[in-house]
């Protein structure tokens, strides 16, 4: 399996409309390969602009947010691209795309890195923020899942964000819980315990 960095991709449209959502981006040689599904507003503005910027958030507030439908995030301009990055993070890469592979499903734009900075320093990996990337992940993929694995696997990340989490962590991890709580027709959560996972 390739190595796969899970980010915050920005892509802009001829109107300069900016996406921002978070996908992994597969290692492949020297360059990232960024495959979204359809549809995407992603793919439509790399159609129109064939750059994207990765970058890497401090806070996965940003990550669980945008999938939980809070997407207003402050962003600033790119170094080199036509783009825009996350204004708080450890770093970001720019990339024009060097290859399309097309595909009916899950189209491929194999991204060449032309920038990459450190905006702050990294110290040390936190479970908790691995544990809601995890669940942010896991609720984007509700419609393909049994409630049995996704509160099995939620039951599992809960460990990490009780015994780990800071503030914004644990708020990140509330939003997921609200999102999949919604989508399984469940009142309680799964690390308050007011209901237990089946
Ligand atoms: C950490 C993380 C990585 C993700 N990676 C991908 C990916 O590589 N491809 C994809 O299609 N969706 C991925 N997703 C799901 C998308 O972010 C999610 O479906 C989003 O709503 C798609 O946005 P769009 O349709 O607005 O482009 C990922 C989600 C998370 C939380």
């Amino acid at each position: 399996m390739p190595l796969i960095l899970e980010t915050v991709v920005t892509t802009l449209s001829a109107a300069g409309t900016m996406h921002l959502v978070p996908f992994g981006l597969i290692r492949e040689d020297e360059d990232f390969v960024l495959a979204p599904f359809r549809p995407s507003p992603t793919i439509e503005n790399l159609a129109e602009r064939p750059y994207f910027t990765a970058s890497a958030p401090s806070d996965v507030r940003v990550i669980a947010g945008v999938v939980t439908g809070r997407r207003d995030w402050p962003v600033v301009d790119c170094d080199t691209i036509p783009g825009k990055r996350l204004a708080d993070c450890f770093g970001h890469a720019e990339f024009e795309v060097a290859a399309v592979e097309d595909d009916p499903q899950r189209p491929r734009y194999r991204g060449r890195m032309v920038h990459a900075v450190s905006h702050v320093p990294f110290i040390g990996y936190n479970r908790a923020q691995g544990a809601v990337i995890e669940a942010a992940i896991l609720s984007t993929r509700l419609h393909m899942l049994s409630p049995e694995k996704v509160l099995t696997e939620m039951a599992y990340h809960a460990i990490a964000i009780a015994k780990t989490a800071g503030p914004a962590e644990r708020e990140a991890w509330d939003w997921i819980e609200d999102k999949v709580a919604g989508a399984l027709g469940r009142s309680g959560r799964v690390l308050d315990g007011t209901s237990c996972p089946r």
